[in-house]
Order: structure tokens, then C-alpha cells, then sequence
């Protein structure tokens, strides 16, 4: 099973609501790619964090594309199920947890509620196809995963993530994750306290 904890690094995924909502609140659909999702943790904390957020009629309109290349096969029905044992919930603030997930049939094991499972799809996908899962996102969080690739297969990728995205689109990875200066005509950073980056436009003499 890939390393990966609900609400991991909270500190970046708020300024989700803080730098990043308040830009893509108004496209008329809110669509992420959560790229290298594990088996969820991941996806389901964002899916949280903007229904906080958002008032029920808006959270509507969200919908996480959860991709991962999950060689082991079983991330797919595990999100789709929306079932985790309570060892992997318990980071989760005590308040966050009774609203957002209810005893599971299964002993020891708590499902996700429908309003916030209905909001994250699971498509097994290699980043390294450079095949976008669908364009016009309004943010693409992608965490953990560039690390794993060679210095050209991020830039690849990450060429990838700026023609996927819509104007005035995001990209999230970790605190870690700088980005390589062959991107830097790509995105700029939007906020000093984390890799969160907004999509430039490049007029087509400069696409590669
Ligand atoms: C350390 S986990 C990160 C999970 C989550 N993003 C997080 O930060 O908690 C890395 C994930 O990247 C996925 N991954 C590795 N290579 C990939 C590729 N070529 N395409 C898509 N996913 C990949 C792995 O299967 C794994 O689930």
C-alpha cells in the first residue's frame, strides 16, 4: 500500500480554500485532478476541506478525478467503496470524523457519507503516458509522486499538467517540489507558503 494518511499535510491543503477557492468558486464546474491519489486519503481530505467550505448546492458542482497507476490493483474499489479501517481515520479531527464518516458494517471500519464519496472517481492511470484524463481542470494536486520520476519525465509531465489545466487554473504538490526552471514560462507561485502555482498562458511559439 502506497505512503499516504488522511488530512496529510494540511498546512498545504488549506490554502486550497484560502489562495485557490476563491479564484475557481466561479467556474461553472470545480474539476480536480488529484494525479497519484493512493488508495484515497488523499482525494477524500480535499473533497472534506472544500465542503467545509462550500455550501451543499456548490459542492455540487466539484467533482475529483482521482487517478494513481496502482499496480496493486485494489486503490479502484477501495475509493469506490469509501471504507477505512479506523486506524487510518484517527488523525482525523474527532468533529471532522463523526460528520463526514458513519460505522461501517465491517467491525472497526468507517465509510466515507454519499454527499462526499460522490464527488471523487477513481481512474487507473499512468502519469508517465502523458495522456491527460480529461483537460479543462480548475486545479490539479499532484503530491508525492514527481519525486519518483527522472528530471525529464517531470517536466514532461508537468508540460502535461499546464496544457490540462483552464485559464486561471492551479497546480498543488508538496512543500518539497520545486519546479524545474524548463517550467517556470509555465506557471508562477501564488502564494510564499506553498507550492501551489498558477497557470501562465504562453503564446504558441513557446509551447514545445
Ligand atoms: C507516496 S504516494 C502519494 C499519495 C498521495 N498523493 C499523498 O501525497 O499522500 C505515491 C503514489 O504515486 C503513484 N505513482 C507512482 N508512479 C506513478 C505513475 N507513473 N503514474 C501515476 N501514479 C503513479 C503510486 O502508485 C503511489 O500511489
Amino acid at each position: 500500500m502506497a505512503f499516504t494518511y488522511f488530512f496529510r499535510d494540511m498546512q498545504t491543503l488549506e490554502l486550497i480554500h484560502k489562495d485557490v477557492l476563491p479564484v475557481i468558486r466561479g467556474h461553472r464546474y470545480i474539476d480536480i485532478w488529484d494525479a497519484g491519489c493512493a488508495h484515497g486519503p488523499e482525494p477524500y481530505s480535499i473533497a472534506i476541506i472544500l465542503r467545509e467550505k462550500m455550501s451543499r448546492m456548490l459542492f455540487r458542482n466539484v467533482r475529483i478525478y482521482a487517478t494513481d497507476i496502482d499496480t496493486s490493483d485494489q486503490f479502484g474499489q477501495t475509493i469506490s467503496d469509501g471504507v477505512y479501517p479506523e486506524g487510518e481515520i484517527k488523525r482525523i479531527p474527532g468533529e471532522i470524523r463523526r460528520k463526514y464518516f458513519t460505522k461501517a458494517d465491517e467491525p472497526n471500519n468507517y465509510r466515507l457519507i454519499d454527499e462526499i464519496k460522490s464527488r471523487v472517481s477513481f481512474v487507473k492511470h499512468d502519469l508517465l503516458s502523458l495522456e491527460p484524463v480529461r483537460t479543462g481542470f480548475s486545479l490539479i494536486v499532484c503530491k508525492n509522486v514527481l519525486l519518483h520520476f527522472n528530471r525529464q519525465q517531470r517536466v514532461d509531465v508537468i508540460r502535461m499538467f499546464h496544457s490540462t489545466l483552464r485559464q486561471g487554473g492551479f497546480l498543488l504538490t508538496e512543500q518539497t517540489q520545486k519546479l524545474p526552471p524548463e517550467a517556470k514560462e509555465l506557471f508562477q507561485q501564488a502564494t510564499p507558503e506553498a507550492q501551489v502555482f498558477g497557470k501562465l498562458e504562453v503564446c504558441s511559439e513557446m509551447r514545445i
